[in-house]
């Protein structure tokens, strides 16, 4: 979608985006801690993803800032005001979820009306502020048209300029495109990026998709078992990951054991625990770091077990002692044969050590 930048639209639509702190957020339910001991803090106009797997505790810490899940411990801050005693419709935000609930017999145009029935500014202002979002949206040539006549990609657009039409300071989405397919899913991301880059809205955005979290957020709180292991910028998360679970989770990781100087392939939850003292450490290497050579004494042996395609590269997976190690290479290297007995390298410096 061509966002104008520089579009009156733009300009006047922009916001100031909220600071967001939690401190030491727990959420109980029964046994399960949901949240456990969770804190953050977002700056404003920032965009921070949470990402993790399936039950670590996501929409519950997004559904805590909304207020619509009470904390048992711990306090939500927006803006710099504590939000404990703050119901849900007075914190101001927008929010869109993966069913957006729009109102399918409804016009685009009224679907977006629809949060401003309650708020008391005036007709002039309504209308103005429904123009705007519908051109930042690039929405304007739909506004007449019913929501269910609309295409997946379509409706989701509808359900943004919704959440955006009364400019809130913050956005929180969770898995908003979970509906969409690939292309238009990378599509509405990069509408999602951009319409944040002119508004300079806050932005939570919830996903368990590692490649949408790295493409669209400046920072990622990485969750696991209700808690924040690391948040960091993309870059930092790939290269400097701080646990074996972030590495495994953010792109794929061969995963090795150093113990009196010899080096062993290990599976991702074996690692067992570093110890310095021992002369111990664990480690991994990115598969794009790791070269495949003759079979010979100069790495770790090993079998290709698997070659796939992918494009550009191509992914060979080779068996060391029983453990699946992953080598990406060009897809312009000779192609390898399973069977073949190989030996694996890599420069030591491309090592990222776990404690
Ligand atoms: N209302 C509830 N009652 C009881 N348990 C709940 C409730 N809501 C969430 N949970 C539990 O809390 C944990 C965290 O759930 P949450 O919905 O936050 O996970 P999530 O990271 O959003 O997962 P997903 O990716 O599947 O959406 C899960 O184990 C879930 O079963
Ligand atoms: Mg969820």
């Amino acid at each position: 979608m061509p966002v104008n930048t520089d579009s009156p639209a733009a300009r006047a639509t922009s916001v100031d985006g909220a600071s967001i702190k939690v401190v030491g957020a727990v959420k109980q339910y029964g046994s399960m801690r949901a949240l456990d001991e969770v804190t953050l803090s977002v700056r404003p106009g920032e965009f921070v993803a949470l990402l993790g797997p399936s039950g670590s505790g996501k929409t519950t810490l997004l559904m805590s800032l909304a207020g619509f899940v009470q904390l048992d411990e711990g306090e939500v801050s927006i803006g710099g005001v504590p939000q404990t005693r703050v119901p849900t419709y007075r914190r101001n935000l927008g929010m869109v979820f993966q069913k957006y609930a729009l109102f399918p017999h409804l016009t685009v145009e009224k679907n977006i009306a629809y949060p401003l029935r309650n708020r008391r500014w005036d007709r002039e202002d309504k209308k103005r502020a429904i123009a705007e979002v519908l051109e930042l949206t690039d929405m304007t040539h739909l506004a007449g048209r019913k929501v269910h006549q609309l295409s997946g990609g379509q409706q989701q657009r509808v359900a943004l300029a919704r959440a955006l039409v009364y400019k809130p300071p913050v956005l929180l989405m969770d898995e908003p495109l979970g509906a969409l397919d690939r292309k238009l899913r990378e599509q509405v991301q990069l509408e999602i990026r951009r319409i944040h880059r002119v508004l300079g809205t806050t932005i939570i955005f919830v996903t368990h998709d590692q490649g949408e979290a790295m493409s669209m957020a400046d920072r990622i709180a990485v969750m696991n078992h209700g808690r924040i292991l690391q948040m960091d910028g993309p870059e930092e998360l790939y290269n400097a990951p701080n646990s074996e679970f972030v590495a495994a989770f953010v792109g794929q990781m061969n995963f090795f054991r150093r113990e009196s100087g010899q080096v062993r392939a290990v599976d991702a939850e074996a690692t067992g625990a570093s110890d310095p003292a021992a002369g111990a450490q664990n480690f991994g290497i990115r598969p794009e770091l790791m070269r495949i050579g003759a079979d010979d004494a100069s790495g770790l042996r090993g079998t290709v077990s698997e070659t796939i395609f992918e494009g550009a590269n191509r992914h060979v997976l080779v068996d060391v002692d029983g453990v699946a190690l992953r080598v990406q290479e060009p897809a312009s290297n000779p192609s390898r044969t399973m069977g073949d007995r190989v030996s694996l390298t890599w420069d030591r410096r491309s090592e990222v050590i776990f404690p």
